[in-house]
């Protein structure tokens, strides 16, 4: 069954919306396997965001189309300056206080949790989706503030990138196997069968 690994940001945790967030993905019938709260160190977070140039282009593409779309100049020439930046301000605000660090199991958990979560900038993430619903940060408004976007939650975009992940955050003694309903209700393909 697929993982992903989530991380309630220190926004999320200061909001009051853990409970919230986690009952969302137990709603839609996720298996919780680890869940902690932790107060990051340094090299967490440096661990987390992998500084690869591939992300720092993807994250600039990203924001550079989102401008594009709302008419307005991207300020920004260097996809290697914005990516760096981007990064030394996400350790910053991850490190600054305690974040929930979980990992979700079931079928296509990855994109599924993604779909669950929304769109990175929250002012375009869709009504329904935790970021749409509980925030509405934009690119814009934060980096005219120099800031990350306070959008609540990380969730891995690819099942690799889980698995890098979910090592930074929990050992293998605290990745815990036990039985849910679900594994009948929703996996077992003999439960409905008289
Ligand atoms: S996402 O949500 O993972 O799909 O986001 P992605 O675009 O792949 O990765 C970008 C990460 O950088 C965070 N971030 C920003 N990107 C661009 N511009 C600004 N201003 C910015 N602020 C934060 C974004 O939230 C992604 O981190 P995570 O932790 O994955 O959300």
């Amino acid at each position: 069954m697929q993982k992903t690994l989530v991380l309630i940001k220190p926004d999320g945790v200061q909001r009051g919306l853990m409970g919230e967030i986690i009952g969302r993905f137990e709603r839609v019938g996720l298996k919780i396997t680890a869940l902690k709260m932790v107060h990051p160190s340094h090299e967490d977070v440096d661990k987390h965001y992998a500084l690869t140039e591939e992300w720092m282009r993807a994250v600039y593409e990203k924001a550079k189309a989102k401008y594009e779309a709302n008419k307005e100049p991207f300020p920004f020439a260097d996809h290697i300056a914005y990516g760096t930046e981007i990064k030394r301000g996400l350790v910053e605000f991850l490190k600054s206080a305690p974040i929930v660090a979980m990992v979700l199991e079931g079928e296509q958990a990855v994109p599924l949790v993604r779909k669950i979560v929304g769109s990175t900038e929250p002012a375009g993430a869709a009504p329904g989706t935790i970021r749409g619903d509980f925030a509405h940060d934009s690119y814009p408004f934060s980096n005219s503030q120099n800031r990350p976007l306070r959008n609540l939650i990380h969730a891995s975009g690819t099942e690799e990138e889980a698995k890098q992940e979910m090592a930074v955050w929990f050992t293998d003694a605290e990745l815990y196997k036990y039985e849910h309903v679900n594994d009948r209700v929703q996996y077992d393909p003999e439960w409905f069968l008289s």
